[in-house]
């Protein structure tokens, strides 16, 4: 059997600086049993810089064929007034769209050792572990018409947020599935108070429930009331499902919850691939951070967890997962942080490759 093979496109800013950590965890990986075949390519504004676009046909063809993708970040201040087609954040939802990755997890967990480090109060945060189950390949962000027109002597900005029932369907058995192997408890979140997609959504998220998932507790909120919640009592949630744009919003601010964006890994799923295992990408929730880029700065924590997130959830190699995690929580429970993770009562903070390495001899230590 070959090994599994991974594409990885470390795109902008830090995503290349916190991508060259992920590359020591992957070889760390291979030297004890879990070897990938790993081949790379340009994404985002790297792509634009070198093949004229943010995301060549022949790199789609590459991810298409790849058992999973790992991405770094895209974007930057260089590639602002770029045309909107050759943006590099079009690159990015090209390849969700193409791989047809509807399904974004968006776990946030805190860890012990940050608990005090949370804008909010420990007693808030301390243990929580929600998943966040974003719908990624519809919505507000695909959704036409779309555009800016000439309307009589102004202009107008148009998107559309439209939702069929498959898509609702798909993304809502993901997040019953999912809230199976955790808490069993799936919250969905939309606003069908004011808008006609947040009805459809409401009634075949209860659907999908009562015909396929009625072992799982299901409850409604609108989303603004979600976002309000989250802050108050995060820890009444085990699984949120919600769309492609509150989706965006509500995981930013679930970032928070545990401390930094900087800690936040994410897997974006979508059907079967070649090889049997889901077609699937990886990447961290943030972005390419320009205002640290190139200082050896960036917390390369969340782009490492979402390795763990492709061995557990492509490869179903919970095991190792488990293991990566552990090595994260002992770097942090023995007090070593990026500047990201220094409270206001400062400290010494380590540098992006520190960090990488600090988790490599933790992991040496655990096995
Ligand atoms: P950002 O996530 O890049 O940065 C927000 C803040 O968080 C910054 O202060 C940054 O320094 C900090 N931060 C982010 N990641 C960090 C890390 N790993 N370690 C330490 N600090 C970290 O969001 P932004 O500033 O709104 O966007 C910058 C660019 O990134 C934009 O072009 C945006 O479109 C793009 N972006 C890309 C992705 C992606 O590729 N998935 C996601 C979000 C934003
Ligand atoms: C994210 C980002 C992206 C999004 C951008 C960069 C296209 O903010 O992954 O959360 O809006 O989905
Ligand atoms: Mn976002």
């Amino acid at each position: 059997m070959p090994n599994p093979s991974l594409l990885i496109l470390a795109g902008d800013g830090i995503g290349p600086e916190v991508m060259a950590e992920v590359r020591k965890v992957i070889a760390w990986y291979a030297d004890h049993g879990t070897a990938f075949d790993v081949s790379e390519d340009f994404v985002g504004g790297a792509a634009y810089d070198g093949y004229g676009t943010p995301l060549a046909d022949e790199t789609l063809a590459k991810a298409m064929a790849a058992d999973a993708v790992l991405l770094g970040a895209v974007g930057g201040p260089k590639y602002d007034t770029l045309d909107f087609a050759l943006k590099p954040e079009r690159g990015l939802l090209k390849l969700r769209k193409e791989l047809d990755l509807y399904a974004n997890l968006r776990p946030a967990q805190c860890f012990d050792a940050l608990a005090d480090f949370s804008s909010l109060k420990r007693e808030v945060v301390a243990g929580l572990d929600i998943m966040i189950l974003r719908e990624l390949t519809s919505g507000m962000y695909f959704g036409e018409p779309r555009g800016i027109f000439t309307e009589g002597n102004e202009r107008v900005g148009i998107n559309t947020h439209r939702y069929t029932e498959s898509e609702i369907a798909r993304a809502a058995r993901s997040a019953f599935q999912l809230a199976r192997q955790r808490g069993n408890k799936v919250c969905s979140m939309e606003k069908a108070n004011v808008m006609e997609a947040g009805i459809l959504w409401r009634e075949v998220v209860q659907k999908i429930h009562d015909t396929e998932f009625p072992d799982v507790q299901l409850s409604h909120m609108y989303a603004d009331n979600g976002a309000m919640q989250l802050v108050r009592a995060p820890k009444q949630f085990d699984v949120i499902l919600t769309d492609n744009l509150f989706g965006d919003i509500l995981s930013d601010a679930a970032a928070m919850l545990t401390g930094s964006l900087g800690m936040l890994p994410s897997a974006s799923l979508g059907a079967a691939g070649p090889n049997g295992y889901p077609r699937a990408m990886y990447e961290p929730v943030h972005g390419s951070a320009p205002d640290i880029a190139g200082q050896g700065k960036a917390n390369p924590i969340a782009c490492i967890l979402s390795f763990g997130m492709a061995l557990r959830y492509s490869f179903a190699l919970g095991a190792q997962a488990d293991l990566l995690e552990a090595a994260v929580n002992k770097v942090l429970a023995d007090g070593l942080r990026t500047a990201d993770l220094l409270g206001p009562e400062g400290g010494t903070p380590i540098s992006t490759s520190q960090m990488g390495d600090a988790i490599i001899a933790a992991l040496d230590t655990l096995v």
